[in-house]
């Protein structure tokens, strides 16, 4: 093969208390990276679906990972890509890390190179730490599927967290951006000791609500003491759109990694109706919202045929 394109999935991280080390990839939305095999050295990227990504391989998530990929290689021959995105830019969606999954996973395959799990996480973060910060709780769950830990970067370690079924992942993103570089930029520089023990009892219930889908235990677990808080003027419609998501039965509600799109955890037969709500909640103080109602995507980054 001279070619191979690759889908690597959308991810919401932190879901309130995992703050920088929970994840979860949700399924219908995704980027897609093309890895052409070329005799001349190097990473370049030929074409990108969006005029606001940059073409420049050193500012490009997918070419940093891919070049990450080939040097691991040991290839002497380079790399053509082709991004097309399925994510917005600065979302909230882990984009930057999708595509940087994506960048590493083509680079592998069209290089028939034996890297591992662990290889290619690492590619895909030295990417993501380019664009948006050394953190994994997107580009892992990208890379794997499912939700994951993230419990130490050097090197990744990731440990998979089971979602019950009857739990569905609903996106919603208003019509406007925020930067993951400004989200990061107001985050505390310590945490009292008080905060930080009532985060940790917070996410250890949400994990365990999760994998019951126990509706009462992320009701009372889906909360942020540590960046929501401090980052909270950065979201516009974000209490009109949280109460909505409660008055139509969410589970719970929290700011998709650094935002603006929020996700509600919802029982899947309710899903649809609780981002028609939170759409509406933006719409009453006259924001635009769209709305994506998703499953966990177990599968992570694949090749397409
Ligand atoms: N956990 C990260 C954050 C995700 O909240 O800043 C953003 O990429």
């Amino acid at each position: 093969m001279d070619a191979v394109r690759v889908y690597a999935p959308g991810t919401a991280s932190n879901l309130g208390p995992g703050f920088d080390c929970l994840g979860v990839a949700f399924t219908g939305k995704g980027d897609l990276v093309t890895a052409q095999r070329v005799a001349s050295p190097g990473v370049r990227v030929l074409a990108v679906s969006d005029p606001l990504i940059p073409t420049d391989p050193a500012r490009n998530t997918a070419a940093i990972a891919a070049a990450a990929a080939l040097r691991r290689s040991g290839s002497p021959v380079g790399l053509e890509l082709t991004v097309e995105k399925g994510l917005p830019l600065s979302g909230g969606m882990g984009g930057s890390a999708a595509s940087a999954v994506a960048g590493a996973v083509a680079a592998a395959a069209v290089l028939e190179a034996r890297l591992s799990m662990s290889d290619l996480l690492e590619c895909a973060l030295e990417a993501e730490a380019v664009v948006a910060g050394r953190h994994a709780d997107n580009v892992a769950p990208s890379l794997l599927g499912g939700a994951v830990i993230v419990a130490g970067l050097d090197p990744p370690r990731v440990t998979p967290v089971r979602v019950h079924p009857a739990v569905a992942l609903v996106l919603v993103t208003p019509d406007y951006r925020v930067e993951t570089a400004r989200a990061r930029a107001v985050l505390p520089e310590a945490v009292a000791r008080g905060e930080a023990v009532s985060q940790a009892a917070a996410l250890a219930r949400l994990v365990l609500g999760l994998e019951r889908g126990d509706g009462d235990l992320i009701r009372e677990s889906m909360v942020d003491r540590i960046a929501e808080p401090a980052r909270r003027p950065l979201y516009p419609g974000y209490d009109e759109a949280r109460a909505a998501a409660f008055e139509a039965g969410a589970f719970g509600v929290a700011v998709s990694g650094a935002g603006p799109t929020l996700i509600a955890l919802a029982h899947w037969g309710i899903a649809a109706s609780v981002g028609q709500a939170m759409v509406e909640g933006y719409r009453r103080i006259g924001l635009a919202a769209v709305a994506h109602p998703a499953e966990v995507d177990t599968a992570g980054a694949r090749v397409l045929a």
